[in-house]
């Protein structure tokens, strides 16, 4: 298939999506879904891309999902829409890689739980973050009820969602909605900066901590960290264990070769 609404680039060990539909300042559509799915799956098989960062096109980031293609649905479109969106968010999130959001822009409803399907997000001093849907007659659909409550607690998400409220990057950030808030014209250097510093650590070590954490999220904390223990043993099986601790105690550089 044909990427009509997402450039796709590489640069070494990092790959940029980017969400490419500024007229509608880059609200998310079915279409659009289906070219994630895409590219998502193409990036959790490529071997050699060990970070992705998600970005949008001019003055959004993405300003929710398509309004227009929303309007006209009923109750058995609106379901299968929202099934869509978030079995794409959750491939998003489950990859085995860091996705750092590049927030430039509005990132509002399904664009506000499109970078809290990522692993980070960064934001421009113009972001502005919400989650507006209570406004148009509808709860957020795409995660934004459970991922919200879960970074920056129960008592703010509920205020965000039901006054459907929108706040700056600053206010994001105090609420731990975001790591950093930058100004526009560094946020792609300081987001492909900390991409290359997570590219260049031990691959399989990476992932099997993403793994630890989101699963530590859900569940009790003993569950949490019996899970912990396993995957710390299982990175003694790798070359990239071996060659870390190599690497340290022979005072040199390390090469990883995520084996
Ligand atoms: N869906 C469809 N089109 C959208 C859109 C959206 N979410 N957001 C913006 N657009 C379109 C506008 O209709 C407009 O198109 P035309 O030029 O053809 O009229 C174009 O993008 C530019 O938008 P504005 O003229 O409105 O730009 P602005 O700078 O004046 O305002 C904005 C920017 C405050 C972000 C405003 O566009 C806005 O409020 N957008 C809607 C935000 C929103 O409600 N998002 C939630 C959607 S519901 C959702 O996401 C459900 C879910 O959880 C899955």
């Amino acid at each position: 298939m044909e990427l009509k609404n997402i450039i796709l680039e590489k640069e070494c060990k990092i790959a940029i999506v980017t969400i490419n539909r500024p007229k509608a300042l880059n609200s998310i559509n079915s279409e659009i879904l289906k070219e994630l799915d895409i590219v998502i799956d193409e990036l959790c098989e490529d071997k050699e891309i060990l970070a992705v960062i998600l970005t949008g096109t001019g003055k959004a980031f993405v300003a929710g999902a398509d309004i227009s293609e929303m309007e006209n649905l009923n109750s058995d479109e609106g379901r299968r829409f929202g099934i869509l969106g978030n079995k794409v968010f959750r491939m998003l999130e489950n990859m085995g890689k860091p996705v750092i959001a590049a927030v430039n822009g509005f990132a509002l409803g399904g664009g506000c739980e499109l970078s809290m399907a990522c692993d980070i997000r960064i934001a421009s001093s113009k972001a502005k973050f919400g989650q507006p849907e209570v406004g148009l007659g509808i709860t957020p659909g795409f995660g934004g009820t459970q991922r919200l409550p879960r970074l920056v607690g129960e008592g703010m998400a509920k205020e965000l969602i039901f006054s459907g409220k929108v706040i700056d990057a600053q206010e994001a950030l105090r609420i731990g909605l975001v790591n950093k808030v930058v100004e526009p014209e560094q946020l792609m250097d300081e987001v492909k900066t900390l991409a290359n510093t997570m590219a260049a650590q031990a691959p399989i070590a990476v992932k099997l901590s993403k793994a630890a954490i989101s699963r530590g999220m859900q569940c009790d904390i003993d569950s949490g960290i019996s899970y912990e223990a396993e995957v710390f043993a299982q990175c003694f099986s790798t070359e990239d264990q071996k060659e870390g601790m190599a690497a340290f105690i022979d005072k040199r550089d390390k090469c990883f070769k995520n084996r």
